[in-house]
């Protein structure tokens, strides 16, 4: 890992930021509404919460619907191939609209535009589109922006190295949750996965900036805050403080509800185990993602541990913290995955029984080490495998989630149930959903209840009196 310190974006620069959002806000023409389309990950999510705060500062304001806005931007994923062809997809599909609008602008931006030549194919193959800009320029935006505007031309730019900017306003979509970032960035190189090509080498931010800015969210009522990062337990302060420590800082803040996101099995640490069975407002809940049950995939997938070892590590945190939620992340298919490998992948969720997984085709990224390996595996071989997963892990998931029932948890309400409006539904502290009889008012609070059944994947319980 690089020891020089992180590159923080200078003061001088962000007031050429500012200075171009001001001159937007008083130019007669300019787009009056935008719409952000998001795709990817929860980092993803919070740059859309920066290019809003960006386009309000600039005196545009949210349109609902992208078809009626005067400015679509697409924040991109590029992770798996369906997420960049579903973005691809539907910034094609906006073309049409702009045949009825032409006044409409549209911009890609996100980890896609950082991909090897994908900024010559947009400049090529879509040429409605007006402005492309990559994840290391999101803090230059307004002035990528002004240009497109006064010289009415096309600008693309994806250069820029790994820096870290404060202070970019952010226009959050809640107020009762908020996303922070800690670092940016992922050194770990997975031999599967694209984003430390496209997010760049990690960087912390330092630890009074983040506790700045969560005590900024505490005062306006956040109730509940997420650390990003694609790895924390990489987090290094400026003074070498690591994540459990920033954890512990956090935590002293009286924030009511922290959770954060995601940590690498590798060097998951004793001391974090022993920073989330202490602090009061973490909830007893980790998101960690295994990816694979066998020694050799593990190996070849370049994770650096071992199926023990990462059974140890869950075994610990639930020492730490009985009852913890767990969830996870896996990979199906993975170049020369024999039948036998993936047999011991269903054999570690029965073992471990997580209460939710997300799992996923493996997919060819180029540029990637896996890319270039034999034995890549048919589309219906890795199709029928991950059946078979999505049915063990439902099936666990269900069994595990009885522990919860006739339990008490504190509900953070998203909003009325999809099924019933006399239902609410939100998360509790173990991170699964729970559905009870509430209404609109409920909505960003945190409702005291008690578990008493569960209903497909979501828990069902009834409000305490308290
Ligand atoms: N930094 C996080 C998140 C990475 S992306 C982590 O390490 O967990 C989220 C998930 O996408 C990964 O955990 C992995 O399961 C999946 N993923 C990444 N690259 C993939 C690929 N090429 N094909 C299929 N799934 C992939
Ligand atoms: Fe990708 Fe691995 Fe980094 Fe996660 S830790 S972002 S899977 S390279
Ligand atoms: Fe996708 Fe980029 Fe996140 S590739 S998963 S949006 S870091």
């Amino acid at each position: 890992m690089s020891t020089r310190p992180p590159v923080h974006v200078s003061e001088a620069e962000m007031a050429v930021q500012r200075d171009s959002m001001c001159r937007i806000a008083e130019m007669p023409h300019r787009p009056q509404t935008y719409h952000v389309v998001t795709y990817g990950c929860q980092m993803n999510a919070h740059d859309s919460e920066k290019l809003a705060g960006m386009l309000e500062q600039m005196g545009l304001t949210a349109a609902p619907d992208r078809e009626e806005a005067d400015f679509v931007i697409f924040n991109t994923c590029c992770v798996r191939d369906n997420a960049e062809r579903r973005a691809l997809g539907n910034v094609t599909w906006l073309k049409e609209i702009r045949k009825v609008r032409p006044e409409m602008m549209i911009a890609v931006c996100g980890c896609m535009i950082q991909e090897p030549g994908m900024a010559e194919r947009i400049l090529k193959q879509y040429p409605f589109v007006d402005l492309a800009f990559g994840t290391a320029n999101l803090h230059r935006f307004p002035s990528l922006f002004e240009r497109v505007l006064t010289d009415r031309q096309r600008v693309v730019s994806i250069d820029g190295d790994d820096v870290i900017a404060e202070d970019v306003p952010v226009r959050r979509l809640r107020g009762d949750a908020a996303y922070l970032t800690i670092m940016y960035g992922c050194d770990n190189f997975c031999s599967y996965c694209i984003v430390p090509y496209v997010r760049g080498r990690e960087r912390s931010r330092r630890m009074a900036d983040i506790l700045r800015e969560a005590e900024a969210l505490r005062d306006t009522g956040v109730k509940e805050i997420m650390l990003l990062g694609q790895n924390v337990n990489s987090y290094r302060g400026e003074d070498g403080e690591g994540f459990p420590q920033l954890l512990r800082a956090v935590d002293a803040l009286g924030i009511e509800r922290i959770r954060f996101m995601t940590s690498h099995p590798k060097d998951l640490s004793d001391d974090l185990i022993a920073a989330m069975a202490e602090c009061e407002h973490v909830l007893p809940q980790f998101h960690l993602p295994v990816q694979a049950g066998n020694d050799d995939i593990l190996r070849r997938m370049n994770r650096r541990y071992t199926r023990a070892e990462y059974l140890d590590k869950v075994r610990r945190l639930r020492e730490a913290v009985p009852g913890i939620g767990l969830t996870t992340d896996i990979i199906v298919g993975f170049p020369g995955e024999t039948e036998a490998q993936f047999a011991d992948t269903l054999s570690l969720v029965d073992e471990v029984g997580y209460d939710s997984a997300f799992t996923f085709i493996y997919s060819p990224r180029t540029g990637t080490a896996a890319a270039k390996m034999p034995d890549q595996i048919p589309a219906e071989v890795s199709t029928e495998r991950i059946q078979r997963l999505i049915a063990l892990q439902e099936k666990r998931q269900r069994e595990q989630m009885t522990r919860f029932v006739g339990q008490e948890e504190k509900v953070l309400v998203e909003g009325l149930s999809r099924r019933s409006d006399r239902q609410v539904s939100g998360k509790g502290g173990h991170g699964i959903s729970v559905t009870f009889p509430g209404n609109e008012k409920d909505i960003g609070q945190i409702v005291p209840v008690r578990i008493t059944g569960l209903k497909n994947n979501t828990l069902s319980a009834e409000r305490k009196e308290s």
